[in-house]
């Protein structure tokens, strides 16, 4: 029996940089997710909708101003030559909303997405309105283009469907997923450099162990995101 599922998650990826797919998503567990067609990922050209005998796509910004833009009208004619089934379409920008366990979550239980990547000083803002375009972020930084933020969303996504990850790692513990940062893990050695494992995770008491471990997961979470503390603590009522 083969353990495709009868529909499986598709990522459509609009780029001017199709060469740097599948990326980091064709290596390791994601890449013989991919293999196994436990999700599928589709790469189009945005250039192929490019204008004249140079496929141009962008034009100076309305206004003046450094940079370029990217038209509406080609941006359009890539979106529209998708068939998005119910995916939602996201434009990786720096100034999106940030993108949270908890969306990437949502994304996994869907169909895919449509994820389109930006260059350039941005997109024409008629075709973000025209296009019902959700704005993504992955962090307050800014990279060259969308292409490493779309890799990033992919693989948040791709590792929580069923059957990516084996039973090597569980989801449901991990950082985020509980609204803590994870406690710290030592193995083999006993000893490095004169640092020694923690005495409790050696002398076999799990209630011990699992107490420790979630008083590190908060000391962690207070110290290097106070704002996840403060969610954490207005949850736990
Ligand atoms: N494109 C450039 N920077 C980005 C960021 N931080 N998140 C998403 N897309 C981007």
């Amino acid at each position: 029996m083969s353990d495709k599922p009868a529909t499986s998650w598709k990522a459509t990826v609009l780029t001017l940089f199709p060469a740097m797919f599948p990326g980091a998503l064709g290596m390791s567990l994601l890449g013989k997710a991919l293999d196994k067609e436990l999700w599928s990922l589709e790469v189009r050209d945005i250039r192929g909708h490019g204008l004249g005998k140079h496929r141009t796509v962008d034009d100076t910004p309305a206004g003046g101003g450094p940079g370029m833009v990217m038209r509406a009208d080609v941006a359009a004619a890539a979106i529209d030559a998708v068939e998005r089934v119910g995916r939602p379409l996201i434009y990786l920008t720096p100034r999106g909303v940030p993108l949270t366990q908890a969306r990437v979550k949502a994304l996994a239980e869907g169909p895919g997405a449509v994820l389109l990547c930006g260059r350039f000083e941005g997109l024409d803002e008629r075709v973000i309105a025209a296009r019902n375009v959700e704005e993504v972020s992955i962090g307050d930084f800014v990279l060259a283009g969308g292409e490493i933020a779309a890799q990033a969303l992919i693989e948040a996504t791709v590792r929580l469907l069923p059957g990516v990850l084996g039973d090597a790692a569980s989801p449901a513990e991990e950082s985020f997923s509980v609204g803590l940062l994870e406690y710290p893990q030592f193995t083999r050695p006993q000893s490095f450099e004169g640092r020694d494992i923690p005495q409790v995770l050696t002398n076999g008491n799990h209630r011990e162990i699992t107490k420790w471990r979630h008083a590190e997961a908060e000391r962690l979470t207070r110290v290097r995101r106070p704002d996840l503390w403060t969610l954490y603590e207005k949850d736990k009522g």
